[in-house]
Parts: C-alpha cells; structure tokens; sequence
C-alpha cells in the first residue's frame, strides 16, 4: 500500500478533474494518431488538455501499449493518478476456453475458477487491470445472442459459476501482478429482454427479479466483485442506469456492495434514446442520482456534471465521494505503488498459448462438451483406416466463440488437425459440402461429401452455427441450423451409418428435424483454442463426455423462453409420455417439453442410482438434513457423472417451482466402481418470496430428487417444521 492520503488527494483535484476522473474512453483517444478533435473528441467535448485526467480505459490490450499509455499519461497529469486499465477478458485472453455457456454445461466449478485465473495471468500481464466479467444474466431464451455468456438458465448454477469466476481472477489480493479486478454485469435481468431480442424491454415482476435474476448478481458481490455493471435494458419500465432502488436501495443498502459501479457503453446516453432525458446533461443527472459511479463511452458527464453540481442539483461532496472510492480502487489495484500493475511484455509472450494453458483450455473444452444422442456409433474406434469429415466446421479456427479476447482463429486447433494428430496413420479426407451462412442455398458440394462419406470408415459431420452468429446484438428469431446443414447432415447419415454429430454453436439451436435421422450428436459449443484437440479425445474415446446442458434446447423457437424450473399451471394433466392433454396448457402443433432438457447429458458408460437416504424427515429452523445418494457406474467405461440435487416446495403462498437445482457433485467413477455423493440441506436454502415479496421458508413438505428434469432417478420427502 502506498502512503498517499487519497483524501487530499481529492481536494487538490479541480471540479472538472473530479468529474474526468469518472470518465471512462477507448485506449484510442490517447493514441496521438486518434486525438482528433474534429471526430469523436469533437463528440465528447474533449480536447488535449481535458484527456490528461481521464481515470480509466476501456478495450486496450497489450503490454507494450498499455505501458506507453500510461506513461504518456502520469507524465501529462498534473495529479499523478494512474489510469484504470479495464477490457472484456470473458472465455479467456489469449488463450481461449470454452464460452461460458459451455462451461456452465461442465457443472464444474473448480475448472471455472481454475480458467478464470489462467485468463487472469495472461491478461494481466497484457495490461488489463479489471475485466468486464463475469456475466451471470439468467438465460431462458435461445433467441438472444447474448445467452453464449452466461451459464445458462438456472439461478443456482450462475450464482456458483460466478463465484467461482470472481475468486479465479481476483484470488486473495487484487493488487498481486497475477490478479484481475472483476466487473459483474448486467445488473439486472438483461437475458429477459421480450422476444429475445438484444437490447429490448424488460416486463419482470419484483419477485421473480429476487427469486430468479437477482441471486447470482448478488452471489458476486458476496464472492467480493470490485465492480458491477448495470445493464443496457428498460427495467419495468425504469433503465437500470437509471435506477436508485436497484443501484442503491438493492445494490448497496441491502448487498451491502461497496466497490465502484461502472456503466455499459454509452449506457448513460441512451437514456436519451429510452425517453427519459432531452439531453446529456439529464442524462448525467439521472445516471449519477441513481449511483452510477463511471460514465462508459458517453459524454454526459464529462460534459455536464460540473455544470450541475454549479447549479446546486448535484452536490460536490457526492461527486467526491465516488471520485474518493474510485481512487481506493486503484489503491486496492496497487497502482500508486506500480501503475502497470502486472503489465509485461516478456511474460506477456510467454505465457499467451503456453502449454500449461492450452491444458487447461483442453480439459475445459472435454468437461463442457455434452453427448446428446448416441446410438452406438461413438466412440469410434482408434483403428479405422479412412475417416470423412464433413461440414463447414471440419476444418476450421472460427471455434473459438464471441468475446474470445485476443485470441485467434488461426490458433484454435481445428477438428482436422485435431484428429490428425490423435490418428497420424489414418486417411483423412473433408468435404465442407455447404457454407453455414444464413440463406446460403448452395447444395453443390453435398455430391462430392456424401461420396467421402461412403468411402470412410467413420464419418464427423461437423455442423452448427457460425461463432459472429451469437454474442452481443446477435438475436435471432430461427434457431434451426443455418443454410442447408439439416438437408447435409442427413443425406450424410443416410450415406453411412457410422457417422457422428459434432456441433458448434453459440446457442441451443432446434435440433428437431434432424435428431431422428443422425447417429450421434456431440454438442462441442464454441470450445476454443483446444477445441479440436478436445473433439478427437471424445469422438475416439479418450476422453468420455460428461457435460450436462445448463440450458433446454427446445423443439420449436414457439417455445422460448423455455426453462425447467417453470410455476405449474391450474391445467396441467399430462399423458404417460410426459406430454400435456388438449385444454391443457398446451401447443396445438408442438409439446411443452424441449427437446433436450436442463441437467442432460449421455456418458459412453451407464450411470445407476442406487439408492437416496435422508438421514432425518424433519428438518427444524436450525437443522440440517444429509441426503447420501449412492451411484454406480454399471458400465465398461470409466466416467464422470453429474449427480444433480433438486427440491420442490409442494404448498405454498405463492407458486414455486415444478424442480428447483440446490446442489451438484460431479464425481468420477471407474467401471463397475460405486461412489456416495452427500448433500446437506438447511432451511436458508429453503427461502423464497411469499405473499409479500419477503424471502421466509415456510412450514410444510418438500420433495428431494437426484436426476433432471422429467428423468429423476429417486425421490424422497421431508418436512420443515
Ligand atoms: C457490452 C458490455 C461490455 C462493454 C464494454 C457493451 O456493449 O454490453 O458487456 O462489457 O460493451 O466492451
């Protein structure tokens, strides 16, 4: 810790520096070639001499640059305070693991926290201070493209993913060269736009924002995130940035969240856009009032916050106050000791792909990958002579998925070179056969793949949706697999059996029309830089899948959202397949249930639950109640299974949820061996929000179950009394 008295430190700083010291650019404003006062610093009202006491940076990467940057600024600032270095480090930074949604699917949280501190390491050394992650927006709609960054659809699974995020690139001590602050976003319920569409409206009531969306925010701030963003969306009709009873009433007073709140991207001026300001200098109003600390890429502060506080509508001791916690930030950062923090150009080059992190970018890539169907063909064998891989995936980088840092396509292992190098005697030939461009009809090359098809011994079709398909403004209203794939898939299978599915993709995508006619499916998501390498493991049996979904796929787009922890409804009569009687709460042409459920996901071995004992059927306020269940692997292979731990609150005020998840083990058992797996249950973890939106257990009978959705394996009863 540096001996500087921050607090003095503000009261020597002008109005105008206070207020720029909020104010968040791109590295390239203090680039000399950028600093044209004509284009956008024309825009934000900047000029050379109002860029030296800008307080932080957005989206620059690169030790050397970094370095320069800041040097050039601690030599121009007259109040020597280090810049922030803040970037989007979301699936890794040069090395690339998989997208969060896969990961969510390894149900695995060592392995997230073990990712985010190598991203940490390499991104640290490149310059980045704090990053824009994690993300934990509830998810239960396949149409928005943003659903890639998240861990899916279940409030549990985020809150635990997001944790372990923050712990992996802060660990102990942010100021360690090896650390990164972390920034959760996007307060609040951004996943839940209307439609599915980027950006849109959000409609959802307090409880649900408590019960569903709020929990894994606030597990982060728990976890002790430095920063929170607020998201881009209308929240019940107030914008997030613009709101003091999230920001304050929520965030601070009741999370007791005392870190620094950051805008998104020009957030503060879209209130312009949203209807609630005629000009930036409300903008600034309303986005400060509700406590919004840094203003990102808008010029609404800059512009304007002096004036205000002259005016008597914004009061200086506030603006000192969020000016005071940013600078204990960087204090906390270490940057008044070592303004570059970690930055470094030599280890910055050798840690970037270095073997130990291409490790860790395999392992996560085989952990997250989830077996879908499988009717035998997989895993293949090691010996088969000729192998076809088809499809626009077979052979390329572009697996690395949205937001992927500074990583690169060209050094992401492809399933080709994957393969070849799993198999360096085998024949391999690849047939592309069709683009995955959206309205490419182009059927021209599927002669050509259904021939290498026939000829092979084993046959990789290698489909799905192109990576710059998800990730920010990415929504999409077919989820079906784009162009001619479903048509090329098919005819593939037809023309020979021992063919398998791998897919790529940033979102579940309706897979209806092709599961019947396929052998195997292998959802790989966008694994990243080891993607291929991870593939040839799992296609040939090296490795065995154990990815369960963190998110339904469902049958037809009609259904989103679509969710397993879904409130019944008063006409819910089933048939025996599990499907919904007419007048019912129903589709005329389409089931209720997806077509691949939450908590998913085949093994190439059996898994059997043997047995669920609870070690007491009352639980008291200050009890707890073990659940052992007892897990066989009853197959010739060993594996991993995912035991997932569910309840159901059966009476209540208010309607719960058909299954909620309070717990998951991921064990690993050798052919033939059994494991035990012991979860505890409390009453806390039996809260939710009754009649008055005020968060009790209530007396009464609960159901525990060990399974997914409709496929639970055993269940049992228990009282609280
Ligand atoms: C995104 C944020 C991101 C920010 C900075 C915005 O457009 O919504 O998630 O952190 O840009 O890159």
């Amino acid at each position: 810790m540096s001996n500087i008295d921050l607090k003095a430190l503000v009261s020597q700083m002008t109005l105008q520096e206070k207020v720029d010291q909020l104010f968040q650019l791109t590295g390239n404003f203090f680039l000399s070639a950028q600093a044209d006062i004509t284009g956008p610093m024309g825009f934000f009202g900047l000029d050379e001499e109002s860029l030296k006491s800008i307080g932080t940076v957005l989206g620059s990467g690169g030790a050397e640059k970094i370095i320069e940057i800041q040097k050039k600024h601690l030599s121009e600032d007259r109040n020597k305070i280090p810049m922030v270095f803040m970037r989007d480090i979301i699936h890794g930074c040069r090395t690339v693991y998989p997208m969060p949604l896969a990961m969510g699917s390894s149900f695995d949280t060592e392995l997230m926290e073990e990712c985010s501190y190598m991203a940490a390491r390499e991104a640290s050394v490149s310059g980045t201070q704090v990053t824009f992650t994690p993300m934990v927006d509830i998810s239960r709609d396949a149409r928005w493209g943003r659903i890639m960054e998240s861990c899916g659809e279940d409030p549990y699974l985020n809150s635990v993913m997001g944790a372990a995020q923050v712990k992996g690139f802060q660990g102990d001590d942010i100021s360690k060269p090896d650390r990164v602050a972390t920034c959760v976003k996007h307060l609040a319920a951004y996943g839940a736009g209307e439609a599915g569409r980027d950006y849109n409206n959000v409609e959802v009531s307090e409880r649900a924002l408590r019960e569903f969306y709020f929990p894994p925010y606030k597990a982060c701030v728990d976890a002790g995130t430095k920063m929170v963003m607020p998201s881009f969306n209308s929240l019940n009709g107030i914008p997030p940035i613009a709101n003091k009873w999230l920001l304050k009433n929520v965030l601070r007073d009741e999370w007791g969240f005392n870190g620094v709140i950051i805008s998104d991207w020009n957030a503060v001026g879209e209130l312009i856009n949203q209807g609630l300001a005629d000009g930036y200098k409300e903008c600034a109003r309303l986005s400060f009032e509700a406590g919004c600390d840094i203003e990102m890429m808008s010029p609404a502060y800059h512009k304007h916050l002096a004036e205000l506080i002259g005016e008597g509508k914004i009061l200086e001791e506030e603006l000192d106050a969020a000016v005071l916690r940013f600078l204990e930030f960087k204090e906390e950062l270490g940057l008044f000791d070592d303004p570059y923090h970690g930055a470094d150009p030599i280890k910055e080059k050798e840690l970037a792909l270095c073997p130990e992190h291409r490790e860790i970018a395999y392992r996560a890539a085989c952990e997250s990958a989830v077996l879908l169907k499988n009717d035998g063909v997989l895993p293949f064998s090691k010996d088969v002579k000729r192998i076809a891989l088809i499809g626009p995936f077979a052979d390329t980088g572009a697996i690395k998925g949205a937001w992927a840092g500074s990583g690169r396509d060209d050094e992401c292992v492809t399933v080709r070179e994957g393969i070849e190098r799993l198999l360096p005697n085998a024949q391999i030939v690849t047939a592309v056969g069709c683009s995955a461009t959206i309205g490419d009809n182009d059927t021209s090359g599927f002669d050509e793949a259904i021939k290498a098809a026939k000829d092979a011994d084993a046959v990789v079709i290698c489909i799905g949706e192109p990576q710059n398909y998800s990730g920010e403004g990415c929504s999409r209203t077919d989820l079906h697999l784009t162009g001619v794939q479903e048509e090329l898939a098919k005819a593939v299978s037809a023309a020979n059996k021992n063919s398998a599915v791998l897919l790529f993709n940033g979102r579940p995508l309706v897979l209806t029309d092709i599961v019947d006619n396929v052998n195997a499916i292998l959802e790989m998501w966008m694994p990243g830089t080891e993607g291929g390498s991870a593939a040839a493991s799992l296609l040939f049996g090296d490795v065995n899948p154990c990815g369960k979904l963190c998110v339904s796929f469902p049958k037809s787009v009609g259904q989103c959202p679509i969710y397993y922890n879904y409130f019944n409804t008063g006409k819910p009569k089933k048939k025996k397949d599990g499907e919904y009687e007419s007048f019912t709460s129903n589709y005329l042409d389409c089931g209720n249930l997806p077509l691949f459920f939450f908590g998913e996901g085949l093994s190439y071995t059996d898994f059997v639950y043997e047995s669920m004992t609870i070690d007491k059927n009352v639980l008291d306020e200050n009890g707890e109640i073990n659940v052992s269940v007892r897990v066989r692997n009853a197959g010739e292979r060993d594996g991993k299974e995912v035991v997932q731990l569910y309840i159901r609150d059966l009476i209540s005020e208010a309607v719960r949820p058909v299954q909620e998840l309070i717990g998951f083990k991921k064990v690993f058992l050798k052919a033939g061996e059994s494991g035990t797996v012991t979860f505890r249950i409390t009453e806390p973890q039996l809260r939710y929000y009754n009649f008055n939106c005020e968060c009790v257990s209530e007396k009464g009978d609960f159901t525990v179950s060990v399974g997914y959705a409709n496929h639970m394996k055993l269940t049992d009863k228990f009282t609280l009394e």
